[in-house]
């Protein structure tokens, strides 16, 4: 079809069929579904009647080749105008191979492995019928308390960018020509991650500066890499819900960004407009909403219900249900629908390349990529001779694929006994502690394994329902029985390689000073054990870096690398004691900084040279670091370089990441890094909101991490 044949196609609707288009429903709704198609109590309640459902334009969570293909076909006998279902899923780190979670991803510093991945799940998703993926999720976030921190790659709004575009690439690819890549949307517009308190659901309140500086960032990179579509926030923004928020969508997303893609509201979102309290009822809801720009509603009723009224009532204008209308169909244009809409479907490919062995070896890569080495007195790597007890709640566990893996199961899982079990036969594994409650006899079971071993290692973490959506904590420490747990084989001074599954950086009292060497594993994913196995036995050496800080504790939070430096910094020359910018409890920093990782080898950093010490207008300006790895396995780097503003029209932050690049470095070997910026790389927000660099100095420092203090100055003339 071309747009003349869909501007017809519209024409031809009618307003009921328009407003059908405008609502997306879950796979139970639908007839020809495996679970459903029953018009039940809920769904008359909300007024859904059998007519709604043959107008429906879009389908939530649905997946398999034979599951799509009959909701399609049964939706088209009866749709009028033959218009076929677009279906949307959220394969966020894999469909059926789970990756590891996306904050592990972000760990990674590994582009091109994510952006594998990436495709991996979209190939799964899309030879199972699904059109569409939600993801990326981008919402930059320095609070571990809100749960959904595992969702994005973290702190930074330039890590964040590269990866948000590495995932639309993955997903995305040639999607127009190529049936075996799905659709992306970014999410959650805008903000979502920076909630008060890392409550979910709650109030941002932010100036536009500090929004355009780095919370925005990573979805305009997501848009400028080709991203379809995009995903409204639950959080009000400044004080009006990103949901119904018209300077946010219309006029920054639509107008100043040129957004033609279809934006699609978060599960329910435009029904909360009623409790956010900026709407009296449905109806209120709905205009406001499909006047900021919300074209989908996602599982609630305002649309359906009220479209023909708001328009009837010359409330609302038709033009606007017509314009988010066709950008819909031109959706459907652009996958292929009308022509097939059973785009991709495929039974005998989804047995051929789910779950493939290249796909398995992508999640196990990357898996073991993403594992974050922080602390480690010479108890790893393991050695096969040496007898070891596993123990803990994620011994056995298969709970390690993480939130946002509904589709990966528990037998496709390795497990890390599994893993450990494929490097060292005789490893003595204790019946596990629950992650709530320990009972004595695991305890006791823990200790028996621990007492005839020589190394302990000890796998603790987060079941993966206490982070993810509506995981919010306060107190991130472990769980006490956990803890418990620790203490009580510390008695035995015995090495202790701990192991952490989970979804956000920890507290770690009660874990760093008692275990000898701490990985961090996150949620791994299907390769999970294995990949941990591999770098515990040192087959790989860890490499992961992190994408967000540790805190020392819950207090200090929010703390993040890319911070200002106060008028009363600590550690100035001229400090005085007790008035400068600081904790009487604890320091400033965090436990571990944005960047940090360890590995079983070191590496030097030679000085930072430049190619001039004057970066004019119009020019590059090239930075180098000689990198040597100084031990004894092969490794790899993730070099970073980092620069300062010395002095802006607004502050800036201590440091900002601008480069980096992961290299691979056998023993002893030496390779110079370079990384060339020019002026567009030291521009900022100003007061006023322009985005300008200012003529001055500037400092580069190149390093392992955000502390990297290896650095060289310029000026920056114009
Ligand atoms: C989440 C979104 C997700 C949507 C659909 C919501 O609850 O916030 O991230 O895409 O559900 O499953």
């Amino acid at each position: 079809m071309n747009e003349q044949q869909l501007q017809t196609l519209l024409e031809q609707m009618t307003l009921d069929e328009k407003a059908g288009q405008l609502i997306q429903l879950a796979t139970p709704f639908l007839k020809g579904s495996s679970d459903g198609g029953q018009i039940t109590g809920p769904m008359e309640g909300m007024g859904i009647n059998e007519k709604v459902v043959e107008n429906t334009g879009s389908v939530l969570g649905a997946s398999g080749a034979k599951e799509i293909k009959n909701i399609q076909k049964v939706h088209l006998e009866q749709n009028r105008l033959g218009i076929p279902l677009l279906f949307m899923s959220d394969i966020v780190h894999g469909y059926k191979t789970i990756f590891p979670v996306p904050l592990a991803v972000g760990c990674s510093w590994d582009l091109d492995l994510a952006e594998k991945s990436a495709e991996a799940a979209a190939v799964e998703a899309s030879v199972s019928g699904i059109h569409v993926t939600f993801a990326p999720m981008v919402d930059l976030s320095r609070d571990p308390r809100w749960g959904r921190v595992m969702e994005s790659t973290g702190e930074d709004a330039y890590l964040n960018s590269e990866f948000a575009r590495a995932f639309v690439r993955g997903f995305q690819g040639d999607f127009e020509n190529d049936n075996q890549r799905v659709a992306s949307c970014v999410k959650h517009f805008a903000a979502y991650g920076a909630a008060e308190g890392g409550r979910d659901y709650n109030t941002v309140d932010m100036s536009e500066w500090q929004l355009r500086e780095n919370y925005l960032p990573a979805y305009k990179a997501a848009l400028d890499e080709g991203c379809e579509m995009v995903m409204t926030a639950f959080n009000i923004l400044n004080g009006v819900p990103s949901t119904g928020n018209k300077d946010l969508m219309r006029e920054l997303l639509r107008k100043e960004w040129g957004f033609n893609g279809v934006l699609i509201s978060d599960w329910g979102a435009v029904k909360e407009l009623i409790p956010h309290g900026v709407a009296e009822d449905e109806k209120e809801a709905a205009r406001k909403a499909l006047e900021a720009g919300v074209d989908i509603e996602m599982m609630t009723e305002c649309y359906i219900n009220h479209v023909q009224n708001l328009v009837s009532e010359g409330i609302l204008s038709e033009s606007l249900v017509d314009e988010a209308v066709l950008r819909i169909l031109k959706l459907k244009q652009k996958l292929g629908l009308f022509d097939n809409p059973y785009r991709g479907a495929d039974e005998k490919l989804e047995s051929e390349l789910i779950l493939s062995d290249n796909h398995r070896a992508t999640a196990r890569e990357l898996a073991a990529k993403s594992a974050v080495l922080l602390k480690n007195d010479g108890a790893l790597p393991l050695k096969k001779s040496q007898k070891a007890a596993l123990i803990g709640p994620f011994a056995e566990s298969h709970d390690i694929l993480g939130p946002w893996s509904w589709l990966g199961s528990k037998e496709d899982t390795i497990t890390l006994d599994r893993g450990i079990r494929s490097y060292a036969k005789d490893v003595q594994i204790a019946e596990g502690s629950g992650i709530d409650s320990g009972s004595s006899s695991q305890i006791q079971s823990a200790l028996k394994a621990a007492h005839e071993a020589d190394v302990i290692v000890l796998a603790l973490g987060e079941s993966s329902d206490m982070s993810g959506e509506a995981g919010s904590r306060t107190d991130i420490r472990l769980p006490e029985s956990q803890l418990d747990l620790i203490q009580e084989l510390k008695h035995l001074n015995k090495p202790i390689v701990t192991v952490l599954f989970n979804g956000r950086p920890l507290d770690l009292h009660g874990v760093i000073d008692e275990s000898n060497a701490i990985l961090e594993a996150w949620y791994p994913g299907t390769e999970g054990g294995q990949a941990v196995a591999d770098l515990l036995y040192g087959t790989t050496a860890p490499s992961g870096k992190l994408a967000m800080s540790f805190p020392q504790s819950a207090g200090q939070i929010p703390v993040y690398y890319n911070h200002y430096n106060t008028g009363r910094p600590k550690n100035a020359p001229d400090a005085q004691e007790r008035y400068v910018s600081q904790y009487l409890d604890s320091p400033n920093g965090p436990l571990f900084p944005f960047g940090y990782g360890l590995s079983y080898t070191t590496y030097s950093y030679s000085d930072v040279s430049l190619s001039s010490q004057v970066l004019k207008e119009g020019e590059t300006l090239t930075i180098s670091s000689k990198v040597k790895n100084t031990g004894d396995v092969a490794g790899e780097e993730v070099v970073q370089l980092y620069v300062k503003d010395l002095s802006g029209e607004v502050v800036r932050p201590v440091k900002e990441l601008k480069r980096f690049e992961r290299v691979y470095l056998k023993p002893g070997q030496e390779k110079e890094i370079s990384f060339t910026i020019d002026e567009s790389d030291l521009r900022y927000y100003h007061s006023n909101l322009e985005y300008l660099s200012d003529a001055g100095d500037f400092k580069v420092f190149i390093g392992c991490d955000s502390k990297a203090n290896n650095s060289a100055s310029f000026k920056l003339v114009k």
